[in-house]
């Protein structure tokens, strides 16, 4: 009975969920790498793209579900070619996006790209990266159709300002897109980014398989917090099958995060059922970092919906509780300490469960009620519960 009480907690959604976007992929939190949180504009080169498809097959990490390398902005020429099609830039990607993509292929992988509804993408507007006309504004169904051409398997659409610089609205310039790709014979994932501004949880499941729901995660526990703050809110907007909330690309291994630092966020991101996308040189991992992004019982949480994506069960001081259904009747569970001291973090789980600690990979008792750990600072502990 007490197991049900917090199982309706967790699964409660709001009347009227439109369902997903019925293209019939990313049936579960798509997971890969992706150039931006690390390599960002100038450094973005065909080799970098290779190396780290090469070191996504060579770690494991492929075969532990990191499958789509995504090219992220900056791959573009400046200008459009004489055909109006899109370039990449001759210097940094000489064999072109159709070799690269055939070359991931290879490796057992698929390809991502970036592309913007608008006339601008982020960099052109953030990093003055020199370019002109290179969004899709006007060219939607070209660039479609190229993307299908070169073998593309998901799609990075970016807002970037479109509505101050183009006027253009949200959700219509979104279905644009979205309706250019149903007509492909390619299948592509439609990974949307907006950052959260107009609530796209509540509008984007028909629209995309993915929406961001924040701005830009940084690589420092500061804005792992925000991040996770501003999840506690949207939970029940995501969900199986192929509309998923985006709290942003993973930092495991980037800035200032620490290996425990870099463990809390990849929990919480599990918990929420995030795509999960590394953004750091796989190839540079450190042995902490490596294990982290390649826990199989973690990963496993990530992709198992149940029901319900995980949300913030309390919150007292620095010490907060998330949690998950999991498939067979279980709970996933997060002790997180956000604090710079050491402390205990209880949670309240009625019933009687077995428990085993993910990042440990233990079994480590049983629980009745409740489940206590003392969590060092900045730093969570993962549990699974099983029903006893
Ligand atoms: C925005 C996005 C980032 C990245 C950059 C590229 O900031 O949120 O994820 O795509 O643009 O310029």
């Amino acid at each position: 009975m007490l197991v049900l009480v917090l199982a309706a907690v967790l699964l409660s959604v709001p009347a009227g969920l439109a369902p997903a976007l019925a293209n019939g992929l990313a049936q579960t939190p798509p997971m890969g790498w992706n150039s931006w949180n690390e390599v960002r504009c100038y450094d973005l080169t065909e080799q970098v793209v290779h190396d780290a498809a090469d070191a996504l097959a060579d770690t494991g990490m492929r075969d532990a579900g990191y499958r789509y390398v995504v090219v992220d902005d900056c791959w573009q020429a400046p200008a459009r070619g004489a055909d109006g099609s899109l370039q990449a830039d001759p210097a940094r990607f000489p064999s072109g996006i159709a070799d690269l993509a055939d070359y991931v292929h290879s490796r057992g992988l698929l390809f991502g790209i970036y592309a913007v509804p608008g006339s601008r993408t982020c960099a052109m507007a953030n990093d003055a990266y020199p370019a002109t006309g290179i969004g899709s504004l006007g060219h939607e169904r070209q660039d479609a159709e190229t993307f299908a051409d070169w073998g593309v398997d998901y799609l990075k659409y970016d807002w970037c300002n479109a509505d101050i610089v183009d006027g253009l609205d949200r959700e219509s310039a979104f279905r644009k897109m979205r309706d250019e790709l149903a007509r492909l014979q390619r299948p592509i994932v439609y990974a949307i980014s907006e950052y959260g501004f107009s609530s796209p949880w509540t509008w984007a499941r028909p629209v995309a398989n993915l929406w961001r729901t924040t701005l830009d995660l940084t690589p420092d526990w500061d804005s792992v917090l925000s991040t996770i703050d501003q999840q506690a809110e949207v939970a029940a907007y995501s969900g199986s099958p192929g509309g998923w909330n985006d709290p942003d690309m993973l930092q495991v291994g980037n800035g200032t995060l620490t290996a425990a630092e870099a463990r809390a966020h990849f929990s919480i991101w599990a918990v929420l059922n995030a795509p999960l996308f590394a953004g750091t040189d796989p190839a540079k991992l450190s042995e902490d970092n490596l294990a982290t992004l390649s826990n199989p019982e973690v990963i496993a949480i990530d992709q198992d919906f149940a029901g319900s994506q995980g949300r913030r069960l309390s919150q007292n001081g620095d010490a907060q509780v998330w949690g998950k259904p999991v498939t067979g009747g279980g709970f996933a569970v997060v002790l997180l300490n956000t604090g710079t001291t050491a402390m205990p973090v209880t949670a309240t789980v009625p019933g009687r469960w077995t428990v085993r600690d993910l990042w440990q990979r233990a079994d480590t008792g049983e629980a009745d009620g409740t489940v206590t750990a003392t969590v060092p600072p900045h730093s969570a502990v993962l549990l699974r519960l099983t029903p006893r």
